[in-house]
């Protein structure tokens, strides 16, 4: 570390259980919806390496865990061969700059349409009502979501055993663990959140009812990996994709203590104001109850930049913190951090197309902008 280091607890060294972290920069899970055929491209290895740094984290884009995960085009997957065997340069990549490479794996649940199931089937939820379709982020284009079909009770075993060998795939990839990703409305929230799970069946109802199934993944995967290599992120707050919750701070509380409970690496929480839209609050403090609940490794996210980053580390209120956008765009996010260097503007209209360069690996870098 250079002696500007001290300037930001941010650049500050951690130990995450077994991995030694160099710094407190975490790349957040982002979809880039450039792999074509549901298999990680060839493109994705400079777009990772580009921003991965000795010692540092990087958690990839959500990854679908089966042919019934996905709802968006382009996303990849980890559940064929040939997705494994793709992903393996990607992580070989990220670990020859020293980095840690985290596989964010996912199911969407009703956020989907028939187009993106097989055989043209309905997309699989904890209920059957449908969401309204949504303007896409490019602010042209409707998101049309099918009817989904309300899984029974007997099959909710198939699609957590479905997340198991996701787990196993990306231990075979090289990844050196798995972040489950319960946030943002997909599957795992859609039967957390009391406004869309309207089961009577054990799945439902309950506080404890409706985290069965996300704790039922996670003990899968605990005993399938090692619960020092598991992750899990939440949105208790949030209301992307119509998940509303009547009341978050129990949610968010109830699943940092269960998470605790067993034993995972990290609970990765996506801060409140996310939803405020227009609003900066100063290191928010409305996480720190699952904060001091959870006994592993805490990451926050969700709108920071240097300055409020650096006092959440400072104040103990992280220990980590995730960068969505703003890694996007600088894929030296850290050294940046470090120099107190200004910063590339990223730009939203590029954020979710396909092409393999423009928008995804041709941010510049702080000597090339300079
Ligand atoms: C996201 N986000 C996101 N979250 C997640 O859990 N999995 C994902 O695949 C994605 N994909 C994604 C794509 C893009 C282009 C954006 C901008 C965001 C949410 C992201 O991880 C993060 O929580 C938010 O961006 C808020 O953090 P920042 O951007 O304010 O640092």
């Amino acid at each position: 570390m250079s002696s500007q280091s001290a300037n930001t607890s941010l650049l500050t060294p951690y130990q995450m259980g077994k991995f030694h972290l160099s710094h407190r920069v975490v790349l957040a899970p982002l979809t880039r919806q450039r792999s074509y055929g549901n298999v990680p491209q060839p493109h994705a290895i400079l777009y990772y390496s580009q921003r991965a740094s000795n010692g540092g984290l990087l958690i990839t884009e959500a990854t679908g865990v089966s042919d019934t995960a996905q709802g968006y085009p382009y996303t990849p997957g980890i559940w064929t061969k040939e997705q494994v065997e793709a992903w393996k340069p990607i992580v070989d990549a990220v670990h020859a700059k020293g980095g840690l490479f985290f596989c964010q794996i996912w199911h969407v649940g009703r956020v989907s349409n028939e187009g993106f199931q097989p055989d043209g089937q309905a997309p699989i939820s904890c209920t059957d009502k449908p969401l309204t379709p949504q303007i896409r982020a490019n602010g042209i284009d409707t998101a049309q979501f099918s009817p989904p079909r309300r899984l029974r009770t007997d099959e909710i075993p198939l699609v957590v055993n479905d997340f198991r060998l996701a787990a196993r795939n990306a231990m075979e990839a090289g990844f050196d663990g798995v972040e489950i990703h319960g946030a943002n409305g997909y599957l795992i929230e859609q039967f957390m959140k009391d406004k869309v799970n309207d089961r009577t069946d054990e799945y439902g109802g309950s506080l404890e009812n409706r985290c069965r199934f996300a704790l039922e993944i996670v003990e899968a995967i605990v005993k399938e990996i090692g619960a020092d290599r598991v992750g899990f992120r939440i949105s208790p707050f949030a209301n992307y994709m119509e998940s509303e919750d009547s009341n978050p701070k129990a949610l968010g509380l109830y699943m940092a203590e269960s998470l605790s409970k067993h034993g995972i690496l990290y609970c990765h929480a996506i801060e409140p104001r996310m939803i405020k839209v227009g609003e900066k609050k100063e290191c928010s403090d409305s996480l720190l109850p699952m904060r001091k609940a959870f006994t592993g490794t805490f990451i926050a996210a969700g709108g920071y930049d240097r300055e409020d980053g650096d006092k959440a580390v400072m104040k103990g209120h992280a220990d980590l913190v995730a960068f969505g956008r703003l890694f996007l765009a600088n894929p030296d996010l850290p050294k940046r951090f470090e120099l107190n260097a200004p910063l590339n503007k990223y730009h939203r209209d590029t954020f979710y197309i396909s092409d393999p360069v423009v928008g995804y690996t041709d941010y510049p870098f702080l000597e090339e902008a300079m």
